[in-house]
C-alpha cells in the first residue's frame, strides 16, 4: 500500500546557446542538409559551451524546474540524475549539482541508463516518494554528448546534442488525480554492443591506442538501433496502456524520446496514436540522451500545449538496451 503520490511540480529546461547546423556538419563529413533531415527530422542541435559541463547545463535547468514548483533549493530532499555523459567518471555529476544547488548533506545519485534514463530517474523518484522517504525529488537528465561523439563518423555525429531538462517530483496524497499513474521499465544487456563507446572505462582504460583507434567515442548500428526502438517503445507503450486500463484516446500527449522522428511517427503508428499529438522538437535539438523528454515537455509547456490536467504518455529507449514508459496526469 502506497503512502503517498508522486505529482509534476515543476519543470525547466536549458540548451546552450551555441549551435551545430546541418550546413556545419556537411563541412566536417560526406553528408547534406537533405538526407539528414529526410532521415532524421534533426536541423540542428546544440553545443555546449567549452566552459560548460553537464553539471552546469543541469544546474540551469534546476533553477527552473525549482522555480516553476514555487520552491527553494532548499526545499530539496533528494537529487537523481540521468545521465552517461557527466562531469566525471567520479564523483557523479548529481553530487557536483548538490554542490552548485548549495544542498549539501541530501543524497545525490546519477542514474546510466541512457536515453531511457528520465523514465528510469522518475520511476525511482515515485517509488521513493510513495515510501515516504522524500517530499521534493529533483530529477534532471542532463548530457553533454558532442564531447564523446566522433565528428569523423557521418552515421553518429548528425544526431547528437547537448541539453538539459528538469522536473521537481512532490509528494502528494493518495487521491489526488495529477499524479503518476505507472512506469515500467526494461533492458535488453545482450543488446548492448549496439551503442557502445568500447574504451575509456574499466575494460579498456584511457591510453594512446584507445585515442589511436577511435574507441573512445559512441559507436553505433544505427539501423538495428532503429529497430529496437520502434519495437520497445511500442511494447512499452502497450504495456503502460494496458496497465491503466486506458487506450490511445485517453492519451492527450505523447512524449517520446527524441532520436528520430521516424521512430517517433513509426511507434505513433504501431497503437493508431494521431501523429499532431506527438510532441517532437527533434528537428531543433537533435538526440540529448536522458534530456529529450524533459526538454521537449517543458518547450510543449511553454508553448501552450502541454497543460495541467492533461494525460501524457511517456516512452524512451537507449543504450543497454534501456527502454521504459510512463504515464502521468500533469
Ligand atoms: O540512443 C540510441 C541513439 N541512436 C539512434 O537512435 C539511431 C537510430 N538509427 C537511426 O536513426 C537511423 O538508422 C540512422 C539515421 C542512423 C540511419 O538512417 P537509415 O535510414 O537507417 O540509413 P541506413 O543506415 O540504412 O543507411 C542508408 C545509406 C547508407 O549508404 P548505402 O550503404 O545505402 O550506400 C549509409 O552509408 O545512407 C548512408 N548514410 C549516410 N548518407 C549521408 C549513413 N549516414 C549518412 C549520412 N549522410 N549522415
Amino acid at each position: 500500500m502506497s503512502l503517498y503520490r508522486t505529482r509534476v511540480a515543476g519543470t525547466g529546461s536549458y540548451l546552450p546557446p551555441d549551435l551545430i547546423t546541418n550546413k556545419d556538419l556537411e563541412k566536417l563529413v560526406d553528408t547534406n542538409d537533405e538526407w539528414i533531415r529526410e532521415r532524421t527530422g534533426i536541423s540542428e542541435r546544440h553545443r555546449a559551451l567549452p566552459n560548460q559541463a553537464t553539471s552546469d547545463l543541469a544546474y540551469e535547468a534546476s533553477l527552473l524546474a525549482i522555480k516553476d514548483a514555487n520552491l527553494e533549493p532548499k526545499d530539496i530532499d533528494c537529487i537523481i540524475v540521468g545521465t552517461v555523459t557527466g562531469d566525471y567518471q567520479t564523483p557523479s555529476t548529481s553530487c557536483v549539482l548538490q554542490a552548485k544547488l548549495g544542498l549539501n548533506g541530501i543524497p545525490a545519485m546519477d542514474v546510466g541508463a541512457a536515453c531511457s534514463g528520465f523514465i528510469y530517474i522518475l520511476s525511482m523518484a515515485d517509488a521513493y516518494i510513495r515510501m515516504g522517504m522524500y517530499k521534493n525529488i529533483l530529477i534532471v537528465g542532463a548530457e553533454v554528448t558532442t564531447r564523446f561523439v566522433n565528428y569523423k563518423d557521418r552515421e553518429t555525429c548528425i544526431l547528437f546534442g547537448d541539453g538539459a531538462g528538469a522536473w521537481v517530483v512532490s509528494r502528494t496524497d493518495t487521491q489526488a488525480k495529477d499524479v503518476v499513474y505507472s512506469s515500467h521499465l526494461r533492458a535488453e544487456g545482450s543488446l548492448g554492443d549496439l551503442f557502445i563507446r568500447p574504451s575509456g572505462g574499466s575494460k579498456r582504460p584511457f591510453s594512446q591506442e584507445v585515442l589511436d583507434d577511435n574507441s573512445y567515442w559512441f559507436t553505433m548500428k544505427g539501423r538495428e538501433i532503429y529497430k529496437n526502438a520502434v519495437r520497445t517503445m511500442s511494447a512499452t507503450c502497450q504495456e503502460a496502456l494496458e496497465f491503466n486500463k486506458m487506450n490511445s484516446s485517453h492519451i492527450d500527449w505523447l512524449v517520446p524520446h527524441q532520436a528520430n522522428w521516424r521512430i517517433m511517427e513509426a511507434v505513433a503508428n504501431h497503437f493508431d496514436f494521431p501523429k499532431e499529438k506527438v510532441i517532437s522538437i527533434v528537428d531543433q535539438m537533435g538526440n540529448t540522451s536522458a534530456a529529450t523528454i524533459p526538454v521537449a515537455f517543458d518547450f510543449a509547456r511553454k508553448d501552450g500545449r502541454i497543460k495541467r490536467g492533461q494525460t501524457i504518455l511517456l516512452t524512451a529507449f537507449g543504450a543497454g538496451l534501456t527502454a521504459g514508459s510512463a504515464v502521468l496526469q500533469f
